[in-house]
């Protein structure tokens, strides 16, 4: 472990405009210096580097934080190996505690995986090119398939002999240990105790981590015997965890960042067929439906995602629900489909490379609206049946955490469902209202929108201070707004002093936690933020925002720099053209301040209020029924003098 004092010590030396500059292109543009954001492509600068705060925003994509996180996104590299990167730039010596025996251990034991599966994929490559049987079956087979050379060689394909144990006796004399054998599943011990290997007679496909390093094998079968598992696969090993590892990503990450696009198919055999195709950007999930941690893994290169499906009606009915996931995780979701009958591989070797290419570019459809033509069509004219479907389609897109994209697709779905835009809406604003009960996180790219000093008629308008204007999907949360609201008032004006009267000149941080006792926050990452800055205060300490911003935590990083980098503290456009809100708001903080807690607490005195009513309406007791309307006239109260207070502090 990297010892805090150093990683301070980076923190401090590492200058953001170094950095970055040392990958961007940066010129200065106001109080910040702004590029093309490397993280995603465009040709209009919307990339901002804060000096004084060490920080960069992209308000095209949404991606922020320190220097730190700039080399892990950008090199895609762990806390400590951007630490370490970082130190070896600015010559800062790396102390770390000593590590635990089990620790080293542990690390050797995985090492020695990594070093017999490395032998085991040079083994099998071996047999696949120079044994009789590995050229007469195995290669003879992928050149029947009509793979070529350079295409096999590219991802080390090989062949596993069909006796009972030539990797292992293979690998025992090379000093390999059976322990390890065992661990990877490359061998088996029977029950005489005699160990055999899992892969014979097979084609066998190395399986890289994303640093291209052997960690498991998937081996087919080249019989048409039915009782024969077409694939065999590695089990799961300390170096192998088949949720989060996808086939070909180590091939394709530099394309798929290129490309800015990832094509995902579902076997090992597609994989290479696309490669053959000249299109390199692909990866497959291979045996295991897509999980989160897979998705999770493409989001570190891009944002868009391109699913080419097998041609079959029933198997692309059954993947539409997944698909959600992966929308779920903001990113961009397109299809392509191929012929009945057809996957990506065959109908590669059917059209050849040229034409495939120019299929899968000019078929590919927004998920959203590819879904919503299928289930129309399997729909016919039945009214109840289309009711069906525009729950079934609203619900993908309540699951798109960027509203904008959400309202836009509700305008195309509109259209071709031949419904209004409005219904669509209320549906999606229902749907959006039971899951943020649930609480969410904040929504990533857009902008934290600040607190305009707005007359209080506007105020209390739905959605409150922090909706976003213009896009009606956003009212949905307008609770978790308010919380969000409250972490920005926190964060920026947290080190202030409250000057009004009844505060004795307190810090606005302190103010704010102390009227905030009584409130309970429904947003974990707003709840996780404020418990933090009250524990610290107990401790002694008043939190900084620089705390927040460098977060090792990247939700609260992110979240904290959104709500200090609003669009118009970085942006000279916005700056000029809404200096007066800004500054309005520095000389009105209290207002900002006392808004924003009764505000909150308005909010949740009314839910209140509102559950209290309907436990009236369902109580059938009439003594019971006297007791919680009692209750109810004293939350009123409450609320009625909340009111009054908001209609005398939010003055201009
Ligand atoms: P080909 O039939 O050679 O074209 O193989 P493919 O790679 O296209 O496989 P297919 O589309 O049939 O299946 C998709 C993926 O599912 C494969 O790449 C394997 O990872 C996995 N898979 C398929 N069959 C089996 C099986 O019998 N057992 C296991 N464990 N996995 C399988
Ligand atoms: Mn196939």
């Amino acid at each position: 472990m990297i010892t805090a004092e150093t990683i301070e010590k980076i923190k401090e030396t590492a200058r953001i405009e170094e950095v970055v500059g040392d990958f961007v292109s940066l010129k200065k543009r106001g109080s910040s210096l702004i590029g093309n954001c490397p993280f995603h492509g465009e040709k209009t600068p919307s990339f901002h580097v804060s000096v004084n705060k060490g920080i960069y925003k992209c308000f095209g994509c949404g991606v922020a934080g320190d220097s730190v996180r700039f080399i892990m996104e950008h090199e895609k590299y762990s806390y400590p190996e951007a630490l370490k990167f970082l130190a070896t730039k600015y010559n800062i010596e790396v102390e770390e505690t000593v590590e635990s025996k089990e620790n080293i251990e542990l690390n050797s034991a995985r090492e020695s995986l990594y070093i017999v599966s490395q032998f085991a994929a040079g083994f099998f490559e071996d047999q696949l090119w120079n044994s009789a049987d590995g050229k007469a079956i195995g290669l003879s087979y992928f050149k029947e398939r009509g793979f070529r050379e350079d295409i096999i060689k590219k991802f080390n394909l090989g062949y596993s002999p069909d006796v009972w144990d030539a990797l292992t006796l293979e690998a025992v004399k090379n000093q390999h240990s059976e322990e390890f054998l065992e661990k990877t599943g490359l061998s088996i011990r029977n029950d005489k105790g005699k160990l055999y290997d899992r892969f014979r007679g097979r084609v066998m496909f190395p399986i890289h981590n994303f640093t291209g390093r052997v960690i498991g094998f998937g081996g087919r079968t080249l019989k048409t015997d039915k009782n024969v598992p077409k694939y065999v696969n590695s089990p799961e090993s300390d170096i192998y965890h088949k949720s989060n590892v996808l086939y070909g990503l180590f091939h394709a990450k530099k394309a798929i960042r290129d490309q800015d696009n990832c094509y995902l198919v579902e076997g090992y055999a597609d994989v290479l067929a696309v490669h053959q195709a000249y299109i390199e950007n692909v990866v497959a999930s291979s045996g295991t439906s897509l999980t989160i941690e897979q998705i999770k893994l493409i989001a570190r290169f891009t944002q868009n995602v391109t699913i080419l499906y097998d041609g079959d009606a029933a198997g692309i009915k059954a993947s539409l629900r997944g698909l959600d996931m992966i929308l779920e995780e903001g990113l961009n979701v397109k299809v392509v489909s191929f012929p009945d009958g057809d996957d990506p591989d065959s109908y590669m070797h059917k059209v050849g490379a040229g034409a495939f290419k120019t299929y899968i570019e000019e078929q590919r459809q927004d998920f959203i609206l590819y879904k919503a033509n299928i289930l129309l069509a399997e729909a016919g004219k039945d009214p109840i049946k289309k009711a069906g479907i525009i729950r079934d389609i609203v619900e993908s897109i309540a699951k798109i955490p960027d509203n904008i994209k959400a309202s836009v697709f509700i305008k195309e779905c509109s259209h071709l469902l031949e419904i209004e835009e409005r219904v669509l809406l209320t549906e999606l604003n229902a749907i959006k209202v039971a899951k943020s009960k649930k609480a969410v996180a904040p929504q990533r790219a857009s902008s934290f929108p600040s607190h305009p000093d707005m007359p209080p008629d506007d105020l209390f308008a739905e959605g409150g201070p922090s909706a976003e204007p213009e896009i009606a999907v956003s009212q949905v949360s307008s609770d978790i707004l308010q919380e969000q609201e409250i972490v920005r008032l926190l964060l920026t004006f947290g080190h202030e002093l409250a000057t009004w009267e009844q505060t004795d000149n307190m810090y606005i941080g302190s103010f704010i936690i102390q009227n905030l006792s009584d409130v309970t926050f429904e947003n974990d990452l707003c709840k996780r933020i404020v418990d933090y800055y009250r524990n610290e205060l107990e401790n002694g300490q008043l939190p900084t925002i620089n705390q927040f911003l460098r977060s090792e935590d990247a939700e609260i990083a992110n979240l904290a720099i959104t709500v200090s980098t609003s669009e118009y503290s970085l942006s000279e456009n916005w700056l000029n053209k809404h200096q007066i809100y800004v500054k309005d708001e520095t000389h009105n903080i209290k207002s900002a301040v006392l808004g924003g807690l009764y505000y909150l607490k308005k909010h949740k005195v009314d839910s209140m209020l509102t559950d209290l009513m309907n436990q009236i309406k369902d109580e059938k007791d009439v003594t019971n029924q006297e007791i919680l309307l009692g209750r109810y006239a004293q939350v009123k109260n409450v609320e009625r003098s909340i009111s009054k207070f908001l209609g005398s502090v939010i003055v201009k």
